[in-house]
C-alpha cells in the first residue's frame, strides 16, 4: 500500500532509516550554557534532554491499533483490485441482521439491492432510518426474487437457524456466494449437504463464527501459535451474555451447544489447531421456561486434545453484570489472559471510600463483538471479489458442529464422548 505524502513527511527520518548519532543525542551546549549553573544542577534530567522530536525517528503505530490501520487505509485512498461494489441481499433484520445492516448500509463496498424479512411493517422505518432509496424489500414469500436476480453475486443469511439451510440452498442453486449466521443447518446432514453444494456451485459458503475476528482473539491466537506460553497446558473460555433470547428464538435455536457453546469450541480449537478426541459436558436451566424447552443456559463442557491439552468452557445466559467474555490459556512458560473488554477503558473512578470503579463491560454481542462483525463482513467481501480465501473452511465448521453434537450426548447422558478424525478433518495450520 503507498503511504500518503503528508503522512510520509510526518514519519521524517523513519523511511530514511536515518540513525541518531550518539552526539546529535546529547543535549546541545548551547542549552546548557544558557541555563545559569545553580538551575541546571536542580534539573537532574535535562541532561538526557535529545534533539527536536522532529529531528528524531518517530514510533510506529502498534500493529495492535486497528482503528488507526484502517484510519492509514483510508487516509491513503488506495485499493487494490475491484472498485465495484458488490450487489447483496440481506436476509433476516433482527437481532443480529441489524447489526449486519449497520455494517452493509454504511459500505462503501457494498450495493444493498434487496432486505428481506418475515414482519413487513418495519421497511418503512428502516428505509428512512438507513437512507435505502435503493434497496428493495420484500418478504419471505417474495425471496424467490432476490435468487432469480442475476445482478446478486451475494446474500447475507441472518434469520432464525431453522431457515437456514432452505436459504442458502436455493442462494448456491443460483450461483450466489453465501454468508451465514451459524449454525449452517440444524442437522450435520444438512450442514454436510450444504458444503457440497456449494462445492459443486464453485462458490463459498462462509459461516460466521465472528470470533475468529475478533482483534483480541487473533492477538491470543497468534501468540500461543508463536508459542509464548510453549506446549498449552490448559485453555479456559468463559462465555456469558447479559441478554436472554425470545423464547420463541429458543424453540428454533437447535439448542444451546449448537446455538451458542460453536462459538467457544471453534474459537478453542482454532487457537490450538487441533480438535479434542474426549469431551464432556453438564447443562442446567435455571430458567424454568429454558427446562420446558429442554435446553440449557448454563453449561460447563471440558475437552481432551490429543497433545494432551485440557479445555474448559463456561457458558451462561444470565450475566447480569453484563457480557462476560474472557479466555485463558497457560503453559510451561506462562500465561496469555484476554480480560473483558470495556467501553471508555481508560475511564476510572475514586470517589470517597468506594475504591476503584471501572466503566460496565460491553452489555452484550452487538457492542461486545462490533469489530469483530465488521471484520468478518469485509473478509467475506475480500473472498467474493477474489481478494482472499476464506478464513473458515467447511470442513471446520463441520468439526464443531461433530464437537457441540457430542457435548450435547454428553450433558443428556452424563458421561465421556469419544471423538475420532480423519486426515482430512484436521484443522489448518
Ligand atoms: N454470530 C453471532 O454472534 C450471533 C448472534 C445472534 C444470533 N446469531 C444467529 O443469527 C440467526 C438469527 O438470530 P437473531 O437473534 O437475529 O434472530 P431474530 O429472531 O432476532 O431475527 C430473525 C429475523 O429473521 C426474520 N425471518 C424469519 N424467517 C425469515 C425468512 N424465511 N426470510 C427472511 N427473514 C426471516 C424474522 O422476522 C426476524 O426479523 C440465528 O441463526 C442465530 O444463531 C448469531
Amino acid at each position: 500500500m503507498k503511504s500518503d505524502k503528508r503522512l510520509d513527511d510526518e514519519r521524517i527520518g523513519e523511511e530514511e532509516g536515518r540513525e541518531i548519532s550518539h552526539a546529535a543525542a546529547m543535549p546541545s551546549l548551547e542549552i546548557s550554557r544558557s541555563v545559569p549553573h545553580h538551575d541546571s544542577c536542580r534539573m537532574a534530567t535535562l541532561k538526557f534532554k535529545g534533539p527536536s522530536p522532529y529531528q528524531q525517528k518517530r514510533p510506529k503505530p502498534s500493529d495492535t491499533d486497528l482503528e488507526y490501520a484502517k484510519f492509514l487505509k483510508d487516509f491513503s485512498l488506495q485499493f487494490e483490485g475491484t472498485t465495484e461494489p458488490v450487489p447483496m441481499a440481506l436476509f433476516g433484520v433482527g437481532r443480529i441482521g441489524t447489526v449486519h445492516l449497520s455494517g452493509l448500509a454504511r459500505n462503501p463496498r457494498v450495493e444493498l439491492l434487496y432486505i428481506v424479512d418475515e414482519v413487513c411493517d418495519k421497511f418503512d422505518d428502516i428505509k428512512r432510518y438507513w437512507k435505502l432509496e435503493n434497496t428493495q424489500f420484500l418478504s419471505g414469500k417474495e425471496s424467490d426474487k432476490v435468487f432469480k436476480d442475476p445482478r446478486v453475486q451475494a446474500v447475507l443469511i441472518a434469520t432464525p437457524t431453522s431457515t437456514h439451510q432452505d436459504l442458502i440452498t436455493r442462494a448456491l442453486a443460483h450461483g450466489k456466494y453465501v454468508f451465514s449466521e451459524k449454525p449452517i443447518a440444524e442437522s450435520k446432514e444438512g450442514a454436510i449437504n450444504c458444503y457440497k453444494q456449494a462445492k459443486q456451485a464453485g462458490k463459498v459458503l462462509f459461516s460466521a463464527f465472528n470470533r475468529r475476528f475478533d482483534p483480541a482473539f487473533c492477538n491470543i491466537k497468534q501468540r500461543v501459535r508463536a508459542g509464548e506460553v510453549g506446549h498449552v497446558h490448559t485453555i479456559k473460555a468463559c462465555s456469558r451474555d447479559v441478554q436472554l433470547p425470545s423464547i420463541e428464538y429458543l424453540r428454533t435455536s437447535s439448542g444451546a451447544f449448537h446455538d451458542t457453546a460453536v462459538h467457544d469450541i471453534d474459537m478453542i480449537c482454532w487457537m490450538l489447531g487441533e480438535y479434542p478426541i474426549r469431551v464432556s459436558a453438564q447443562g442446567s436451566a435455571m430458567a424454568p421456561e429454558i427446562a420446558e424447552l429442554g435446553d440449557y443456559d448454563t453449561i460447563f463442557i471440558t475437552l481432551k486434545f490429543p497433545s494432551g491439552t485440557l479445555g474448559l468452557i463456561e457458558i451462561s445466559r444470565h450475566s447480569s453484570h453484563g457480557n462476560d467474555q474472557r479466555v485463558e490459556v497457560f503453559g510451561p512458560k506462562g500465561m496469555l489472559i484476554c480480560a473483558n473488554e470495556r467501553p471508555m477503558s481508560g475511564i476510572e473512578s475514586h470517589i470517597g471510600s468506594e475504591g476503584a470503579n471501572y466503566i460496565p463491560t460491553y452489555y452484550s454481542f452487538p457492542s461486545r463483538y462490533r469489530h469483530a462483525y465488521l471484520a468478518e463482513k469485509e473478509h467475506f467481501l475480500d473472498i467474493v471479489q477474489g481478494k482472499a480465501k476464506p478464513a473458515i473452511m467447511g470442513h471446520e465448521t463441520l468439526a464443531v458442529t461433530k464437537i457441540a453434537t457430542a457435548c450435547e450426548q454428553s450433558a443428556k447422558e452424563g458421561k465421556f464422548v469419544d471423538l475420532t478424525w480423519g486426515p482430512e478433518d484436521l484443522p489448518p495450520e
